[in-house]
């Protein structure tokens, strides 16, 4: 069986290495990785090559930067010549980037099953290019693996039954095997357990307002704790754009540039709380029992809302301010992500 997997950005990187590790085991199973480009700093993407021990990809389109819809195209372009020449048995996507759109849609055009993982989530907000994403996705999908019980609900309100099957989440798979890797990123930064907050800011609809940034960072200064926030490329470049930038050096935020990730999982596990509006963070605070003040209007991880064990604050500095000061999880961190072995119980369905 020969798989065709799709990888572009920062979080399937990661996911990438658990599946590719359980998947070399397997003789009767070829990887062909290909990496769209979509990251590319070194901190966005080798890193993560040379740390993980993932495969080294046969292609590299280098597609990066454009609008979404340029973005997107020129990838389509590019992958189907691929996968006309290598014709896989699958072509196997991961959660809700423009690469992962790019993958389902040019494989499902010419008949390629599609296998998609992370599939189900749902924030129900349009507006997210993420959603949309997501949504075209599991609609051309074959084989849909979801994390959570509530992913495998949201397929079937919209009618998608065949192929489904809930494995966990393979994000959780990789906090198992990683979150142990020791860092010396504390002492790097002078960093006390449990005495600042980590902070990850990159959605677009967070940083490419300028009063949505301002009253972000307004409220990370306010809050008066010690906060370490690694920048992504998009945020760094909207605070210069916007002139913000300067307003916040040299206060109690500690700007850093893109960390790989076993110092991210350090930072996450000692940290006091979490500030962050990335969807993979907030569920490795989850993982790793942390407050999360999750810096959105809506979230795919609701049960950690119900739960009581984040709050969604959207972009509103006072209710930042009062969550980074007040706001506690509840502590029970009940499982709904799996036991940690969706990479082997996706294999075992595909081999079957
Ligand atoms: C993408 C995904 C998002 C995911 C995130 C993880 C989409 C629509 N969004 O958003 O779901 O959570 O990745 O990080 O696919 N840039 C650099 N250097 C890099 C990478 C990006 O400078 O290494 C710049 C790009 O040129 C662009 C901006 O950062 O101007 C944003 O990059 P983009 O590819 O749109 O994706 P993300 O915002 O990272």
């Amino acid at each position: 069986m020969k798989i065709l997997t799709i990888i572009g950005a920062r979080p399937q990187f990661i996911k990438a290495a658990v599946f590719s590790k359980v998947v070399k085991k397997y003789n009767d199973i070829e990887e062909v990785i290909i990496h769209t480009g979509q990251h590319y700093d070194k901190n966005m993407s080798q890193i993560f090559f040379d740390e993980l021990d993932i495969p080294k990809p046969k292609y590299n389109l280098h597609i990066n930067g454009g609008s979404h819809a340029q973005q997107t195209g020129r990838m389509l372009i590019e992958l189907e010549k691929i996968f006309l020449e290598e014709k896989p048995n699958f072509i196997l996507v991961y959660g809700d980037t423009n690469s992962t759109l790019a993958g389902a849609l040019a494989g499902s055009k010419i008949h390629i099953p599609i296998i998609h993982i992370e599939a189900g989530f749902r924030s129900h907000d349009k507006e997210m290019p993420e959603e949309i994403n997501r949504i075209c996705t599991d609609h051309m999908s074959s084989l849909l693996f979801c994390p959570t019980k509530e992913a495998v609900n949201e397929l079937k309100k919209e009618g998608i039954t065949q192929g489904v099957h809930f494995v966990g989440d393979i994000m959780y798979d990789a906090v198992k095997d990683f979150s142990n890797t020791q860092t010396n990123i504390l002492e790097k930064y002078s960093l006390e357990k449990e005495k600042y907050i980590y902070c990850t800011i990159h959605r677009a609809q967070n940083t490419d307002s300028k009063e949505k940034l301002q009253n972000i960072f307004d409220a990370l200064v306010k809050s008066d704790e010690q906060i370490i926030i690694p920048l992504h490329p998009r945020t760094r470049k909207k605070l210069e754009e916007f002139k913000l930038f300067s307003k916040y050096e040299n206060k109690n935020i500690l700007f850093l540039e893109p960390i790989n990730y076993f110092e991210s999982l350090e930072l996450t596990k000692n940290a006091k709380k979490i500030v962050t509006d990335s969807g993979g963070v907030l569920r490795e605070a989850y993982f790793l029992q942390k407050t999360c003040i999750v810096v959105r209007d809506s979230i795919e991880f609701v049960e950690m809302i119900k739960d009581e064990e984040g709050i969604l604050v959207g972009s509103d500095k006072e209710k930042i301010i009062t969550a980074i000061k007040e706001f506690k999880a509840k502590g029970e961190f009940k499982n709904y992500f799996g036991n940690a072995t969706t990479a082997k119980q996706i294999v075992k369905v595909l081999r079957r």
